[in-house]
């Protein structure tokens, strides 16, 4: 969702700020802006629209060498120029930017209204900007300091002012920021990537401090003013991992990049001599795993997906209940917690709202929760009890791809692990090893469909409407394969089990709605092929994912897409990718915007 930038140091600001966030982009966005500081004056500018937008209403000229910027995602006030950020105190001395919601701007708003204030924007930041002006007697962080604790909600924020020379002040509350330490300049950024172009050195910000950066220097206090000593991180990503070198998109770099998002997930893990997985990460002892009774993962979109899978393999490998759920139902539902019951918080970002949410309420309740995350340093990486990196790299487009089959692979590597501390026999968990070290190239194999799949792109994404049908392990997999074309080409899909058309589903079917099955050959075959009769005898179009050779299927489905022969317990991996290509090039043959999908955000950091 929306992004900041901030920066102070010897260089013009309006660039490296415009550049900032052009690599801020992929969290999605509909308005942008910039304030920047030069010789006691300030200037903002802001526009609906793309950055290049932005970039044409910014002057050639624009001298000053500390400012901010900001990338909107409208939640209050629709998308207009005004709405965007920074924005203003009534003086014009002053600019912030925000993410996040104030959830009590309302009342400070008819407070300050009733003071004087007359307001020009109709969102819930626009408060901070006046509250800070009200406390400023030349000191920002003074005034940022007294500001603070009148907030209720969730805020990233990075101000400044035109009477503090390079100074940028950031504070944090549920929205994430980071900071980065060049060379004789300092960077605020609400992630990474922001500023990856420009140091690898950061330090993140937790909730409840406040940072103050110079030219050459920062300094982290608490809202006490207790000053907070930090490491600085080195960031493992580098640059050319977050730009899209040949590839058209990001969305197919990331699909073509899992086989080795699956390997970097393993590295490092695999047993062979034990024939299980190491995850030192978990911060649990022998003991403490064997104790484990009950398994519950919390995950939103895609993430959830994944954690669907995982839930059916542990569950039959490693004979331990397991349940995935949405961790915005968990939240609210006051979720029950009981002992040995360990939990999993899965998010590719360890950003999201939702997650991280449900994550605090089990904690509260006294439940270890275990983080699976991409970002390093994120919040759920930070603030659960232990978890597994995934490793992806850095995942840019909206449509998650690779993150998926790395949380996939992670699952893996803990139900190995759990199973082989139960009943799972060497020679199994052998078995287990050889399966999971295969499939890498069995994805390589299928990304070589991708000619067939454009092909079929071509002769479906024209539908309004799809399903996608899986059973068992591969029922998540069409859940997902749906909500993949309903991201990214604005297609209506649902997602089912094969064996629930009959009980609704069905009644959609006629030639207008074609069915995409996915067929691996294990012991529901029959039942899925009884399934898709009952489809075609309804004149439904059928495309169906099966394993290579697979005769029988190719007489009854009108398309067919051929993976590799993988255990059904692994084929997740391979049919997780036609799906994922075949909405992808709908959405390119449909025009649309493959990476930043209209509406939707990478990081959805609101509830
Ligand atoms: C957003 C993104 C999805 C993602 C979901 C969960 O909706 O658009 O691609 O799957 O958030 O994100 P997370 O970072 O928690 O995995």
């Amino acid at each position: 969702m929306c992004g900041i930038i901030g920066y102070t140091g010897p260089r013009k600001a309006a660039p490296i700020l415009i550049e900032g966030l052009k690599r801020l982009e992929y969290r999605g966005y509909d308005s942008a802006g910039i304030g920047v500081g030069c010789d006691g004056a300030l200037t903002i500018c802001k526009k609906v629209g793309k950055i290049k937008d932005l970039r044409e209403a910014v002057p050639d000229d624009l001298d000053g060498c500390y400012g901010i910027g900001h990338t909107r995602w409208a939640t209050h006030g629709g998308v207009t120029d005004v709405n965007a950020h920074p924005h203003t105190d009534t003086t014009g001395n002053l600019a912030i930017a925000h993410n996040g919601i104030i959830e009590n701007y309302l009342i400070l708003k008819a407070r300050l209204e009733a003071e004087g204030i007359t307001f020009r924007t109709e969102t819930d930041s626009e408060v901070i900007a006046h509250l800070i002006a009200q406390h400023y007697e030349g000191d920002l962080e003074a005034a940022v300091r007294k500001a603070l604790p009148l907030l209720k909600g969730t805020y990233g924020i990075v101000c400044l002012h035109k009477g503090n020379p390079q100074l940028i002040i950031g504070a944090r509350s549920g929205s994430p920021l980071v900071v980065g330490v060049g060379e004789d300049e300092m960077f605020l950024a609400s992630d990474v990537t922001a500023v990856l172009a420009h140091t690898k050195q950061v330090v993140y910000l937790e909730d409840g401090e406040v940072v103050v950066l110079t030219e050459k220097d920062f300094h982290i206090t608490d809202l006490n003013e207790r000053k907070i000593s930090k490491t600085i991180d080195e960031i493992s990503w580098e640059l050319e991992e977050i730009e899209k070198g040949d590839f058209k998109h990001y969305m197919v770099k990331e699909i073509y990049e899992q086989p080795e998002a699956i390997e970097r997930a393993c590295r490092g893990r695999l047993d062979p001599t034990q024939a299980t997985a190491r995850l030192g990460g978990l911060n649990l002892s022998p003991a403490q795993l064997l104790d484990v009774e009950r398994i519950r993962i919390i995950a939103a979109g895609t993430s959830y997906y994944a954690g669907l899978v995982g839930s059916y393999l542990i569950e039959q490998l490693a004979r331990i209940p397991c349940q995935a759920e949405l961790a915005s139902e968990v939240r609210y539902r006051n979720p029950i917690v009981e002992r040995n019951t360990l939990h999993f918080a899965v998010s590719q970002s360890g950003e999201t709202a939702d997650t991280l949410y449900a994550m605090r309420e089990l904690q509260r309740k006294g439940s270890c929760v275990l983080g699976i995350c991409n970002v390093v340093g994120s919040t759920i990486a930070r603030e659960s009890n232990g978890g597994v990196y995934i490793h992806s790299g850095p995942e840019i487009a909206v449509a998650s791809t690779k993150a998926f089959s790395s949380q996939v692979t992670a699952f893996y590597l803990f139900c190995l692990l759990m199973a082989r501390k139960r009943h799972m026999s060497y020679e199994t968990g052998e078995w287990f090893l050889q399966e999971l070290t295969v499939i890498p190239e069995a994805v390589k194999a299928v990304l070589k469909t991708e000619p067939v799949i454009k092909k079929l792109a071509k002769k479906y994404a024209g539908y309004k409407d799809f399903l996608f049908l899986g059973r068992g392990i591969n029922y998540p997999v069409a859940l997902e394969g749906a909500l993949k074309l309903k991201e990214i080409a604005y297609i209506h899909a649902e997602g089912y089990s094969a064996a629930e058309i009959k009980h609704g589903p069905i009644a959609l079917i006629n030639e207008e709605t074609p069915s995409m099955f996915l067929v691996p050959d294990d012991r529901l075959r029959e039942k899925v092929i009884s399934n898709m009769k009952e489809v075609k005898a309804r004149r439904g179009k059928l495309i169906a994912v099966v394993g290579e050779g697979d005769d029988e299927i190719r007489e009854i489905a009108d398309d067919v897409i051929e993976v590799p022969r993988v255990h059904t317990l692994f084929s997740p991996f391979v049919m997780v990718v036609p799906l994922q290509l075949f909405a992808y090039h709908c959405a390119v043959l449909l025009g649309r915007d493959v990476d930043q999908p209209r509406n939707l955000a990478k990081s959805v950091t609101v509830e």
